[in-house]
């Protein structure tokens, strides 16, 4: 467990008393492993993340991530030293980010609920503008230039597709994707796969991706692929969010339709996320969408369900469905009626009220 920075101690707290509660009703036995790093660590001592402790990361099965980002810390810092290590290390190369409404929650967009929003955006989360390649010429002077270059290989993003369509295939079981329309089902498609990226401008890196895409969508003949321009996609998302269905895309898209994925599931302190390693050759690493969020910090007012719906997407990684089905039920039947909430959900109370009312849900 990595608490982190600004109000990442004050969800896990909460996250973990959930934690604690839902592994005894599943009989569950965990031993819980803290590490300290992020901005208070490295301020005190000037380390970002010591190779000790990734080593003790390493030998984890799960990790739960607060959040981290300090703003006595130089913007990447910890960010790119922390987070994306750990993502590029553990080779947590899918990052998961569900975008689902819960009924209770007034969405943001008129005429849409929650049978309208419910996708998952696949993330590729080791490449891209991520990986830090790239530098400056003549600094500092008036011909500067400053490069950073997209990396994208054909292994890397055919592994990422491939989840994308196995994630489709899984939600078929769920029922078909109501967004299809019945030419769609007469011709036997389940479920849909939309690739965002922006093949009509990055000509070289979203080609490769194109091609791929082409290639692996023939092994899912039941899935329908769907491709959007990310600009358009952001478009679609807003005003029609029951076409998507499993989204993938890149890391540097990713990262921006999420964030506009949490407001249409009612917020930042709403949406989860997992850093995930499918073949387990290390551990995976589950943490809110959101950041440190330094301008609530310290107040006790952060909204914990963004964190207990990523310990619940733990709990499905390591084959405890159970565990996160009763988290996500908890979550359900809290919003379902009035109760608790914090100001971000138009409320007045604090993260420890909204936690102490999700533990009476767990037992239902
Ligand atoms: P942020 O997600 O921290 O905050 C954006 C807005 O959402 C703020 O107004 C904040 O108050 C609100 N918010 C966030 N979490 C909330 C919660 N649980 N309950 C209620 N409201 C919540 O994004 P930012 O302000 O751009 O970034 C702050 C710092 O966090 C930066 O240092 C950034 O690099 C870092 N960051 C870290 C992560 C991470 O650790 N995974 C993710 C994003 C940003
Ligand atoms: C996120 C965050 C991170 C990202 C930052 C803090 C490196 O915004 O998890 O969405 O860009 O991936
Ligand atoms: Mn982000």
């Amino acid at each position: 467990m990595i608490a982190g920075d600004g109000v990442g101690p004050e969800v896990v707290a909460e996250a973990l008393k959930v934690l604690e509660q839902v592994a005894r009703l599943e009989g569950i036995e965990y031993a819980l492993h803290p590490v300290d790093i992020g901005g208070e660590r490295y301020l005190r001592t000037g380390e970002v993340l010591p190779d000790s402790a990734v080593r003790e990361l390493r030998e984890q099965d799960v990790i739960l991530l607060g959040a981290v980002g300090h703003p006595g810390v130089p913007p990447g810092v910890l960010e790119k030293g922390i987070l994306l290590k750990l993502r590029f290390d553990f080779h947590q190369y899918v990052n998961l980010r569900p975008v689902r409404l819960f009924p209770g929650i007034e969405g943001p967009i008129r005429g849409k609920g929650p049978e309208d929003v419910d996708m998952v955006v696949v993330r590729e989360n080791n490449e891209d503008l991520y990986v830090g390649a790239g530098g400056f010429l003549r600094k500092g002077t008036a011909e500067e230039v400053a490069i950073q270059t997209s990396i994208n290989s054909r292994a890397g993003v055919e592994r990422t597709l491939r989840y994308a369509f196995d994630l489709a295939r899984r939600r078929a079981a769920e029922g078909s994707f109501r967004g299809l329309s019945s030419a769609d089902r007469d011709r036997g498609l389940v479920r849909q796969v939309t690739m965002v990226a922006k093949t009509n401008v990055l000509t070289y890196a979203h080609d490769l991706w194109n091609r791929a895409f082409e290639e692996v969508s023939r092994d899912y003949p039941e899935i329908r692929s769907d491709y959007q321009h990310v600009d358009a996609c952001c478009m679609r998302m807003v005003v029609a969010p029951e076409k998507f269905d499993v989204i993938v895309t890149t890391n540097m898209f990713g990262d921006i339709i999420t964030d506009l994925g949490a407001v249409l599931q009612g917020g930042m302190g709403l949406a989860a996320s997992g850093n995930i390693n499918p073949e387990k050759t290390a551990p995976s690493m589950f943490e809110p969408v959101h950041g440190s969020a330094p301008d609530i910090a310290g107040k006790g007012v952060a909204n914990p369900l963004a964190a207990m719906l990523s310990l619940a997407m733990m709990f499905d990684h390591i084959g405890h469905h159970r565990a996160g089905d009763r988290i996500r039920g908890a979550v359900r039947l809290l919003l379902a009626q009035p109760g608790p909430r914090t100001p971000d959900l138009g409320g007045s109370n604090s993260t420890a009220e909204v936690g102490a009312a999700l533990l009476g849900f767990l037992d239902f």
